[in-house]
């Protein structure tokens, strides 16, 4: 017979403790208000996972205003240069846009989860691991109620003022919101890419590589590692791509016969897709992150709009809880969607262009040419330039953050 737990009360349960719960929680004890983190895993599964590698500018004037800057980004400083190298002919573009204060940082998404992980609970933060079975209730009332079950079997209700959804794309959350009531945007670009980890030396500058063999990408990862990305088609097997062929691709596409190899620790396929559900409310359910949105990663936007969302919940909270002012909770999904689509839109100009830039076939030959364009107005305007500075940094948007 499972045990039950006695009924507990907070202000807001979060749950998933990927980087949006964690900043969502982080902020929140900043400002003094309770909350209940639920993660389905274990901490050091969480701690472990390696996804994105950039916390860009704005984020970082983000976790800054909050004064965690200093406690929770880890890695280097980026020199705010990236290398388009376009049939072997390199470009060197800057994402600096000229605004005043700190930079973007080259912060592999592990070391920021361990430190946001680290910094919450030095603060006497509650975060409960191999949370199961979560379920939620009455989220169009006053108080609504997360239940789940603890490793040790018994199961726990928490009464809280407001849920914060940051479970991913297939957590629980979004599929508690009745059936109807979001609408989801969807876009896949029919296009796959091959991602590879290696212990292998880092490029000078974040790399992204045009060539008539398809788009490669060469990303910094730590002192001696590196992630690589491929081009491929979305159905492939990442056991076709021995390591000779990995080598052999991104040398040919990267232009670089000498690009020095180091052992493969992870390669997976994943397709290039994106994701908007709206709206990002129900009740007083709150979705933040990938619980919300998917974008594809060129760009580099999925973190960082998840640090966005949960700088604006926390925000929200704060004004509610402090001020008795419910105008930015109400305002919640209009104010995250605004910025979802500025960066969806970023990222699909990206892609398409540096995939349709390197498209040989004949079908292709017209958008190749349109795609070109584009880059040679990147490459020699300096308006173009700077408005790719404003929407890389995440400074492009204003109105729309409490920094
Ligand atoms: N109950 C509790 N926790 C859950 C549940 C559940 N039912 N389902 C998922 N989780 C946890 C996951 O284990 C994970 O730790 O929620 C967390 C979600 O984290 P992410 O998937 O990393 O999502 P998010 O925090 O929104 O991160 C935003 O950074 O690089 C990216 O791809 C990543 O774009 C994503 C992003």
């Amino acid at each position: 017979m499972e045990s039950v737990a006695g009924r507990e009360s907070t202000t807001v349960v979060v749950i998933g403790a990927g980087p949006a719960g964690l900043t969502v929680a982080n902020l929140l004890r900043r400002s003094g208000i309770a909350c209940v983190v639920l993660e389905r895993r274990t901490r050091e599964y969480v701690a472990q996972r390696q996804r994105a590698g950039i916390v860009e500018t704005r984020a970082v004037r983000m976790f800054d205003s909050w004064g965690l800057a200093d406690r929770v980004l880890g890695g280097v400083p980026s020199d705010g240069l990236l290398e388009f190298r376009v049939d072997g002919e390199s470009h060197l573009v800057s994402d600096s846009d000229g605004s005043a204060g700190p930079a973007a940082r080259l912060c592999p998404q592990q070391v920021l989860v361990q430190k946001l992980t680290a910094a919450y609970l030095a603060d006497g933060g509650d975060l409960r691991f191999e949370a199961a079975d979560v379920s939620l209730h009455e989220l169009t009332g006053d108080r609504p109620t997360v239940s789940y079950r603890a490793a040790d079997g018994t199961v726990h209700t928490i009464t809280c003022s407001f849920v914060a959804g940051c479970d991913g794309d297939r957590g629980t959350s979004r599929s508690a919101v009745p059936d109807g009531f979001l609408t989801a945007h969807a876009f896949d670009h029919g296009i796959g890419w091959l991602t590879v980890l290696a212990d292998a030396p880092p490029p000078a500058h974040p790399l992204l590589a045009v060539s008539p063999q398809g788009f490669a990408a060469h990303f910094p990862r730590g002192p001696h590692s590196s992630r690589y990305y491929l081009q491929c088609p979305p159905d492939d097997h990442p056991d076709a791509w021995t390591d000779s062929r990995v080598w052999e691709a991104l040398r040919t596409r990267l232009a670089d016969a000498a690009l020095v190899s180091g052992p493969i620790t992870d390669r997976e396929v994943f397709r290039l897709r994106s994701l908007v559900h709206d709206p990002m409310q129900y009740g007083r359910l709150f979705l933040v992150g990938d619980a919300a949105h998917i974008v594809s990663p060129m760009g580099g936007k999925g973190m960082n709009l998840a640090l966005h969302d949960a700088d604006l919940f926390a925000g929200a909270v704060r004004d509610f809880v402090h001020d008795h002012d419910d105008t930015a909770l109400r305002t919640y999904s209009q104010r995250c969607l605004r910025r979802v689509w500025s960066d969806q839109e970023f990222s699909h100009w990206l892609t398409r262009t540096l995939h349709d830039a390197g498209d040989d076939t004949h079908s292709g030959r017209f958008r190749r040419g349109l795609a070109r364009a584009r880059l040679d107005r990147l490459f020699t305007s300096s308006a173009a330039a700077q408005a790719f500075a404003e929407l890389t940094t995440g400074v492009d948007l204003t109105g729309d953050t409490q920094v």
